[in-house]
Parts: structure tokens; C-alpha cells; sequence
């Protein structure tokens, strides 16, 4: 994988407001052990990825489209089959379309949801 893609991702990662210990945590994961994937989607004539998701196990722990990009199925594309585990904050507006995957809430509380399928 090109450096600069990571480098593009570390953008997206952070124009949406996630940690960046954890993009670290990710990272070095993923350096180092076959647990931890990176699915990723490629806007070909910019040379530039537009949505990623990363993976540990079979939970999702990070997944975005860039915003110009949304509604045009990459989400979808971007979660395999084998991730069945996701915890989001409720300040994403993502559990309609987790739902809209076959996950169903199984955890709530103020700040997250956890949703399985
Ligand atoms: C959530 C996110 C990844 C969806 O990506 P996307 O490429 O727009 O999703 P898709 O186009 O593949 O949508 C798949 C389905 O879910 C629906 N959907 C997508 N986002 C939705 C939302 N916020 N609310 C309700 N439905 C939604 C779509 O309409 C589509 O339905 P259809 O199959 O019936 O047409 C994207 O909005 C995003 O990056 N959000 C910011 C980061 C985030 O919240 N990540 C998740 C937390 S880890």
C-alpha cells in the first residue's frame, strides 16, 4: 500500500473528527498482525482514496466516505461480509445505515450504540 494513501486516509480520519491515538493503535496493528485489515475504496483518477474501513477481527472500527462521495453505495461496499460487530457514537449519524446492512442494536446507552448481525 502507498504511503501516501495512509497519508490521505490520516486526512479523512481527522476532517471527520476521529481519534487519532486510535488511528495510531490502528496502525501499528496493523504493521504487525494479519487481525487487523484495511478495506479501502479509490477514487482512480485522483490517485486518492475516498473511504476506508478499518477492521480488527470482524469489528468495524473506523468507517467514512467522504462526504461528496456518500450515498452512492461505497459504505456498503466498504463492510464485508465477515465484520458483524460495530460501535458507533451517536453523534454519527450511522446507525440507520448499519441498520440498513442487516445489523440490529444490541447495546445503547447517552453516547454509543452497539449494533451486531
Ligand atoms: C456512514 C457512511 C460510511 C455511509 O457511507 P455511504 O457511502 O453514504 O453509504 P451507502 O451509500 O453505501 O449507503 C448504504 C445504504 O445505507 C443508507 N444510508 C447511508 N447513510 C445513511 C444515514 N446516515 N442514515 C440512513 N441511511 C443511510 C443509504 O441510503 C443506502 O441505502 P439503500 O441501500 O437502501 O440505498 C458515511 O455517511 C460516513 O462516512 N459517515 C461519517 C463517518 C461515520 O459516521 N462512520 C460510521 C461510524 S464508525
Amino acid at each position: 500500500m502507498k504511503f501516501k494513501y495512509w497519508m490521505q486516509i490520516w486526512n479523512l480520519s481527522n476532517k471527520y473528527r476521529f481519534s487519532k491515538i486510535g488511528f495510531f493503535k490502528f496502525f501499528i496493528g496493523y504493521m504487525f498482525s494479519p487481525n487487523y485489515k484495511l478495506v479501502y475504496v479509490l477514487d482512480k483518477k485522483k490517485d486518492a482514496v475516498i473511504g476506508f474501513n478499518f477492521i480488527e477481527h470482524n469489528r468495524i472500527k473506523r468507517l467514512v466516505v467522504d462526504e461528496e462521495y456518500r450515498g452512492k453505495g461505497i459504505g456498503k461496499k466498504l463492510v464485508p461480509d465477515y465484520c458483524n460487530l460495530v460501535c458507533t457514537d451517536k453523534k454519527r449519524d450511522a446507525v440507520r445505515f448499519y441498520q440498513n446492512l442487516g445489523f440490529k442494536i444490541f447495546f445503547e446507552d447517552k453516547h454509543i450504540v452497539k449494533l451486531k448481525r
